[in-house]
């Protein structure tokens, strides 16, 4: 029976994860009105879910933001080298500089360096080399054996002479020099029928180990020529520059903003990532992008854990130039923030093209048993500190339902947040479009659906809440925005 029941939970479960999309979630006589009527229209400002009269009381902040770590990884950057020097410093740290790999090989290949047919050739040429060298000896000792044939056959010669000379004076002494001249006669014959074909058969089966070894030759590069066919043309090319996170990579000499790979923790394998390495100097890791709609970010946990959407893609030039609509992961995001004090950068824009920006100076995600609660600090910038001040088109208890600092990560199959917890028809995710750090709800959705065009309604809205690409403090509750992104990067005072 228990067995039974057990089945049966695997069985709903798995069914409840392939029903429940946030969009297909319903709720039913609970959904707010979408018109007029209802307070929806009457409260501008959507972000929060005010309290029921009389029902509910909210309590404010479950959990105290945690608290940031101190001891900076880093001190100020080194003054900048000229161009040629930070080249050579790249050299000398980089263990794979003019190599042919990453440091797992799942990241792709470096293409098209031509670097394994390169260490291919090198290997056939060292072997290629030794053969050549065995057969020195063999053509020594021929030529020896050849010397000594042409040296026998002259004194055949002069013996033959001798014996015309002799032949008329002294036949006697003719048969003692013909005796001899056989003697030699035989030698000469043993060592032409004898020792003259081995050592040409030696040479024959050098000259097969060599043609053997041409052939492969060929056929490593035939192989290298078909192998970088296809990812040549669909796979970016990976600079060999790589380290812990963007800012070693910036301080490695890797000054372009592009695809890299980053291998911030031994134990764990590297990935890719975008690197800015302009905007304030450079040395941010990409962890959130959205700037055309072309990736749902209305996704489960598990892929909010692990990562989804595209790195970057290939411009015109060589590298991948062209950051995609990503985020990074939960674990990634939250070991990058754990290896020392973390600043972010939250970069938007409108669809007039105005830009704004709000930046932490500290900014920590705890791990996944943590449900990767959030903490932000020291705030400054021109887009409004909705994370620790909330939404300042609410007031009081409303403004508070929408801070995000200190919040737990909530996804629609993974309810986390402020909102009634535990009652499945309350859950933030759901409604607002994607995975967040949400409150009771939100004053920022980066992680909303994507609106074209910027402004949208209620009516437009799959469950009448603001569930755009939101950031109140800017822009309002009905004005999703075109594009945003958040970077991280290890903070140092002397900045
Ligand atoms: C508003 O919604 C209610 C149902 O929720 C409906 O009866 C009413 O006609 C709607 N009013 C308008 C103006 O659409
Ligand atoms: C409410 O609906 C009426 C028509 O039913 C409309 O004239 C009015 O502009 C609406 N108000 C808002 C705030 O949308
Ligand atoms: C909170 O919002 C609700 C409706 O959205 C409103 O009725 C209430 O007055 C607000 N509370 C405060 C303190 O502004």
């Amino acid at each position: 029976m228990k067995t039974f029941l057990l089945l049966y939970l695997c069985l709903y479960v798995t069914w409840a994860q392939d029903v429940f999309e946030y969009d297909d979630y319903d709720l039913g006589s609970k959904q707010p009105a979408k018109n007029n009527t209802s307070t929806g229209a009457a409260v501008d400002a959507r972000g929060h879910r005010p309290l029921s009269r009389g029902r509910e009381t909210f309590g404010g902040n479950r959990f105290a933001p945690p608290p940031i770590s101190g001891g900076s990884r880093y001190r100020g950057r080194p003054t900048p080298a000229p161009a040629r020097g930070s080249q050579e410093a790249e050299k000398e740290v980089q263990p794979d500089a003019g190599g042919c790999t990453h440091a797992s090989e799942a990241m792709g290949v470096l293409c098209p360096t031509g670097c394994e047919l390169k260490s291919a050739l090198q290997k056939q040429e060292r072997n290629v080399k030794t053969t050549i060298s065995d057969l020195k000896p063999q053509i020594r000792e021929l030529t020896g054996s050849s010397n000594n044939v042409y040296n026998y056959v002259n004194s055949i010669f002069s013996s033959l002479r001798e014996r015309q000379r002799v032949t008329s004076n002294n036949n006697q002494v003719a048969g003692q020099y013909t005796d001899q001249i056989e003697e030699q006669h035989a030698y000469i014959k043993e060592t032409v029928d004898t020792v003259f074909p081995s050592n040409i058969r030696v040479l024959q089966g050098v000259l097969e180990k060599l043609r053997l070894k041409i052939q492969k030759l060929e056929k490593a590069v035939l192989a290298q020529t078909e192998g970088c066919r296809d990812p040549c043309i669909t796979t970016c090319p990976i600079p060999v520059v790589s380290g812990k996170e963007c800012e070693e990579i910036y301080r490695r000499g890797g000054r372009d903003s592009q695809m890299y790979i980053i291998h911030p923790d031994p134990l764990f394998p590297p990935y890719k990532v975008f690197c800015d390495q302009t905007t304030q100097n450079g040395g941010w890791v990409l962890i959130q992008n959205r700037l055309d709609g072309s990736v749902d970010f209305g996704r489960r946990w598990d892929e909010y854990r692990r990562g989804f959407g595209n790195i970057a893609f290939q411009s015109s030039k060589r590298f991948c130039e062209v950051p995609g609509e990503y985020w990074l992961g939960n674990d990634h995001i939250s070991q990058l923030t754990k290896m020392g004090p973390t600043e972010v950068l939250i970069e938007m824009e409108d669809w007039k093209g105005d830009r704004v920006h709000a930046q932490y100076q500290q900014f920590t995600i705890q791990s996944e048993t943590s449900n990767y609660i959030m903490a932000v600090d020291g705030y400054s910038g021109n887009a409004g500190n909705c994370f620790l001040e909330g939404a300042l088109a609410l007031y009081g208890e409303n403004r508070t339902m929408t801070i995000h600092n200190g919040m737990m990560f909530s996804t629609f199959d993974r309810d986390n947040d402020n909102w009634t917890p535990g009652d499945p028809s309350k859950q933030c995710s759901r409604e607002d479009g994607g995975g967040w750090w949400y409150n009771r709800c939100h004053s920022a959705n980066p992680n909303g659906r994507y609106y074209i065009g910027g402004s949208y309604t209620p009516q437009m809205a799959k469950h009448g809440t603001d569930d755009g690409v939101v950031w109140m403090n800017w822009k309002g509750s009905w004005y999703s925005l075109k594009a945003i992104s958040m970077k991280i990067r290890p903070y140092f005072a002397s900045r």
